[in-house]
């Protein structure tokens, strides 16, 4: 019997529809070939659902996620949604499919390929390949929040006023299940692991520091340091080439991952899969947002994209076809062909600017 792949699609906003749908038409073309079926089913959330349904999240969206063999996401929100109320933004819907689905593991590879070195803005970039792993369902995104009223004073009399705040808690559980993937992670990678925290203020940091030290005497092979996240991103861009895998919370890990993308030439170039317990569908999506600017014009680059349905193939154990898709990404980039994201001046003779249909074309025919 052959093989069947059901994939929730979730387009979203901006030029997430662009993106998937290039993304897609690579997986179609690469599954066929090996006589695997792909079932897409499109679904709604973000934007899109707040205009269709009036909520960022309808439960059928979940409901169909859940259900999927994995769930490929392009972007949610834009500037049409900016002044909705908080807990109806677009960006709802991310969180709400990362919790639904308990998808705490946010893992989100930065590799420059060869081809873009010059696109990265560090002068010398040496071999980037690294890998952050992000806790994706705890922290500061998921604590507790609020704004009251105080009635207090501050010490120079001034009136306190409202007071809002959100609150950075982490439990053990937590802290152990993401440490577990990251110094697995090292093992089958070049074992080397920073922990990225902010110790020396903060109470939630500490623990992470104490329980990763702990889980170093299970892992004797990896080599283990910590770094204050203030000097993390400074060292990202001093000392790139020597990060192996990096571990840190929510916060930490949406800021540095950002950084990377600039190190890597392109944010659009960037994967991730967020994936939780075993058996529960991994959500793939680029790390670059909607890019509500450029929507619609055939400008964006789908290789985020593409690359994060490689990822989602080697989280359905197949690696053969992951390779395939990876190495489709490369030749398209010796051959030249660049997305506007990607073209530099003074780049040299050698590229030909394209837009997202004819990058899609060329990944396709270099499988
Ligand atoms: C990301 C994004 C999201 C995040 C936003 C859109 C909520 O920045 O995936 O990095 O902060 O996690
Ligand atoms: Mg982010």
């Amino acid at each position: 019997m052959a093989k069947k792949f059901n994939i929730a699609v979730i387009p979203g906003d901006g030029i997430g529809p662009e993106i998937t749908s290039a993304a897609i038409e690579v997986l179609e073309a690469v599954t066929s070939r090996k006589g695997i079926e792909l079932f897409t089913k499109e679904l709604k959330a973000g934007g899109d659902a707040i205009d269709n349904y009036g909520i960022p999240l309808p439960q059928e969206t979940i409901y169909a996620a859940k259900d999927s063999d994995a769930v490929l996401l392009g972007a949610v929100g834009g500037p049409k949604w900016d002044n909705i109320d908080p807990s109806l933004r677009p960006e709802r819907a991310l969180l709400g499919l990362r919790s639904g689905l308990g998808l705490y593991a946010n893992l989100r590879p930065v590799k420059v390929f060869d081809e873009l070195k010059s696109a990265s803005p560090l002068k010398n970039p040496g071999q980037i390949d690294f890998v952050i792993v992000r806790e994706l369902t705890g922290g500061i995104y998921f604590g507790k929040n609020g704004v009251y009223q105080s009635g207090d004073r501050l010490p120079d009399g001034t009136v306190k006023g409202k007071v809002a705040y959100d609150t950075e808690s982490y439990s053990e559980g937590e802290i152990n299940r993401i440490l577990k993937i990251a110094f697995d992670l090292a093992m089958k990678r070049r074992k080397k692991l920073t922990l990225v925290d902010k110790a020396n203020v903060l109470v939630s940091s500490r623990m992470w520091r104490t329980l990763a030290s702990q889980m170093c005497f299970d892992y004797p092979e990896v080599e283990f340091n910590c770094l204050y996240i203030d000097n993390a991103v400074m060292q990202l861009i001093n000392r790139p080439s020597s990060f192996d895998v990096i571990v840190t919370s929510n916060l930490f890990g949406d800021i540095l991952s950002d950084e990377a993308g600039q190190i890597a030439g392109s944010i659009g170039m960037l994967p991730s899969a967020s994936i939780g317990t075993p058996g529960t569908p991994g959500l793939y999506e680029p790390v670059h947002g909607s890019a509500p600017d450029i929507a619609g014009q055939n400008k964006a680059n789908p290789l985020g994209t593409i690359l994060s349905c490689a990822m989602m193939m080697r989280g359905l154990n197949e690696e053969e076809i992951a390779s395939e898709i990876e190495n489709a990404v490369k030749k398209t980039l010796e051959s030249g062909l660049r997305t506007s994201d990607i073209t530099f001046v003074g780049e040299g003779k050698n590229t030909t600017p394209v837009g997202t249909k004819e990058i899609t074309k060329a990944v396709i025919d270099n499988l």
